[in-house]
């Protein structure tokens, strides 16, 4: 794809003896929000964690904006301008709300005090809630807060695990408000397992299966495809 961010080429990786990823390939083209679907298991966490250099494929190529990242360590691929959001948050539950997002910058100069200050314009609920503990906040804010500290880095591309994870419908649809808002500012990389909300943000998606694709296309076409979200996704 010629106007694609990331790419990944036929990536194979193993976790131990397992062989799971077994031909995954896909595109995120610059500015949309690419989904990335598939069961329990498919292996979606495995290609996030692959594509931030948790894991180094085996066979298969990964591109950043044309160049292979896949032979490099993890900080010299965020350095890059990848974040990551895993799943279940990973932030600090004992510090406030503003040291999260302070200690989250790679780097404290003019350009990330401005972006730490757009951040907390894009994130009212946060804005709100600066002074209070990580920890006592609901499960809705956290995973702002944890999406929000990817934010404070001038990253090109966003990699969010599961947001929706664990949280009640409704806290779901603020989230889908707020992500929508932030679908302006960036290019990201969506693993969704709740599929209202992959339809109400994505523009692309492909459907990993076993550790490989298996579809790909513009949302709409899987929206419109009933067997095909039976068949993999249970919808
Ligand atoms: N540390 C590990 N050791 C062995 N197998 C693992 C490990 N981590 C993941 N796996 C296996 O790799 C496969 C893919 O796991 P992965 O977490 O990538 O799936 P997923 O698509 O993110 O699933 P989920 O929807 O449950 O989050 C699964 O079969 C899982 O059991
Ligand atoms: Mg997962």
């Amino acid at each position: 794809m010629p106007d694609a961010l990331l790419e990944l080429e036929d990536v194979h990786a193993y976790i131990g003896q397992h062989h799971i990823l077994q031909g995954v390939s896909l595109a995120v083209r610059r500015d949309a929000v690419t989904v990335l679907l598939g069961r329990n298991g498919a292996g979606k966490t495995t290609t996030m964690r692959t594509i931030v250099g948790l894991l180094h494929p085996a066979r298969g190529a990964i591109r950043f904006e044309g160049q292979a990242i896949h032979a490099l360590p993890p900080y010299a691929i965020v350095r890059r301008g990848i974040g990551f959001v895993p799943e279940g948050q990973g932030i600090f539950a004992t510090l406030t709300v503003d040291e999260n997002l302070r200690i989250a910058r790679l780097r404290d100069d003019a350009e990330s005090r401005a972006r730490l200050a757009r951040v907390l314009e894009l994130f009212p609920d946060l804005e709100r809630f600066r002074r209070a503990r990580a920890g006592t906040l609901s499960g809705g804010q956290k995973q702002m807060l944890a999406i929000a500290r990817a934010f404070v880095n001038p990253n090109r591309l966003l990699l969010i695990d599961e947001p929706s994870k664990g949280l009640a419908p409704i806290v779901v649809e603020h989230l889908v408000e707020t992500l929508r808002a932030l679908k302006r500012h960036a290019t990201v990389l969506l693993v969704e397992q709740n599929f209202a909300m992959a339809q109400a943000l994505a523009d692309d998606f492909f459907l990993i299966d076993d550790g490989r694709t298996v579809r790909q296309g513009p949302m709409a076409a899987l929206t419109a495809d009933e067997a095909l979200k039976k068949r993999y996704l249970g919808v």
